[in-house]
């Protein structure tokens, strides 16, 4: 079977890394792809905005199964073009993928499903977000917090946790006036600041049938002790012990299950993988957000640990018959730590001109070896330039190690990186770390 993934970053370079030691698979094409990629697949020169193009190399070359990456395509309608193109693909189709793509579909949604989630408001113009964002602080304790969502993707930039009014209220300008986001702020959500532990769970689905996935948790922020500006994820780990079995089963029936079988009751059936970020409260998992796509850096501390093939599972989700389909997980723990660049993220905002701080040679590569499963590079930004690869992107790479416990897979991963150098690198020093602490 030939296989075509979509995407360039960590989370694609460890699909095709997995699907690539697949004996049913023969060929793995990756869309555009990165540096890393390139040694377990074909890369394209081909964008995954680029449907058209997409569609006609699929169907030229008989692609069996498409696995998409990132949620553009998906929010924009590729799985619907596959599929109507006769072309077996791993993903929700435009309807079901707005659990990601609005959070006002999200947030209504999870109400008329009756998932535990933050109590919200939904505003659709600046004047109606402002009384409702008076009206809450009118009798709030100081100090108290409110989270202001744009209701499309704003590149994991369109969430403000606001402290007191004002802040609240330049969210909103920012949001609704300014619209820093264009059309992703013409509504919003706004809702309740939740306290607890998060951590996310992402399920496989068929639309009926559901595998659920190892637990884990990413770290959003740049620094170690979770200081700094947010990030894409700095790292994560899997399982997690604030989400014991009896969580996650908690989690996938009252959250995950009840919004697949909400959105099969709107008439499309969900397929694919559903991410489910919750906040474990004192009242059990709540909902922050769903994601229509596997995360990243989830993924890449989580697949290592799949201890079966993944394609016949995906390709049972592209067919609708995940029934037949079972899914392994090694024993023990896994953690994946990003290698970002210098500046990160900061000076990667959009906008700003990355160019000085990018290019930069990577060595040591050469030094992890390939076929050793719990010591594992992904490569999120790199490129190859006169021979060499450099580096091409915020998230440059990932070392994931694992190993029979939490403890021993972080040494694993750190003792990795150790070997990788590029100018500028920077890494958390306590990834899995905090869960390990409060053990
Ligand atoms: N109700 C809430 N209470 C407390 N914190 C919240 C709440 N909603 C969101 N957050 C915080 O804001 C972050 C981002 O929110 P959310 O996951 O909805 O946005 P997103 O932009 O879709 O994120 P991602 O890029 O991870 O998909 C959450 O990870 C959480 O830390
Ligand atoms: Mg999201």
């Amino acid at each position: 079977m030939q296989v075509l993934v979509i995407g360039g970053g960590g989370r694609e370079h460890a699909l095709a890394w997995k699907i690539s030691k697949s004996p049913l698979v023969s060929k793995v094409y990756c869309a555009p792809g990165n540096a890393g990629i390139a040694s377990v697949a074909e890369c394209l020169p081909i964008k995954g905005e680029d449907i058209d193009a997409l569609v006609e190399f699929a169907t030229a070359n008989s692609i069996e199964l498409t696995v998409v990456g990132p949620e553009a395509p998906l929010i924009a309608g590729i799985v619907d073009r596959f599929e109507a193109a006769g072309l077996p693909v791993f993903g929700p189709s435009h309807d079901p993928a707005r659990l990601e793509g609005s959070k006002v579909f999200a947030k209504s949604l999870m109400e008329s499903a009756n998932i535990p989630t933050a109590d919200f408001w939904i505003c659709s113009s600046a004047h109606e977000a402002e009384d409702c964002i008076r009206t809450y602080f009118n009798d709030a304790e100081p100090g108290t917090k409110l989270v202001i969502k744009a209701d499309g993707i704003a590149a994991g930039k369109g969430v403000i946790v606001a402290t007191g009014e004002s802040q609240a209220m330049a969210a909103i300008r920012r949001i609704m006036t300014d619209k820093v986001f264009g059309a992703s702020g013409n509504q919003v959500v706004i809702e309740e600041c939740l306290v607890g532990e998060e951590a996310s769970i992402m399920a496989i689905t068929d639309g009926t049938h559901i595998i659920p996935m190892l637990p884990s948790q990413d770290h959003k922020r740049a620094l170690d002790g979770d200081l700094g500006p947010n990030t894409g994820g700095m790292g994560a780990y899997s399982p997690v012990p604030i989400l014991p079995p009896e969580t996650v089963d908690l989690t996938i029936e009252r959250i995950i299950r009840p919004a697949i079988m909400a959105i099969r009751d709107l008439g499309i059936p969900y397929r694919g993988v559903l991410y489910a970020g919750i906040m474990v409260t004192e009242k059990g998992p709540m909902c922050i957000e769903f994601n229509c796509r596997f995360g990243d850096p989830e993924t890449q501390a989580i697949l290592p640990m799949m201890d079966c093939d993944i394609v016949p599972i995906l390709k049972a989700v592209a067919d609708g018959n995940l029934d037949s389909a079972e899914v392994t997980w090694k024993q023990g723990a896994s953690v994946a730590v990003v290698a970002a660049s210098e500046g990160y993220p900061d000076a990667f905002d959009p906008g700003m001109d990355t160019r000085p701080l990018l290019g930069r040679r990577i060595f040591g590569l050469d030094r992890i070896d390939p076929e050793d499963d719990t010591c594992v590079v992904f490569h999120s930004g790199t490129r190859f330039q006169d021979g060499a690869v450099v580096t091409s992107g915020g998230r440059v790479l990932t070392v994931t190690g694992v190993a029979e416990d939490l403890s021993s897979a972080r040494d694993t991963a750190y003792a990795g990186l150790d070997q990788i150098q590029f100018e500028g690198i920077h890494s958390r020093k306590d990834i899995g770390s905090h869960s390990l602490g409060s053990r």
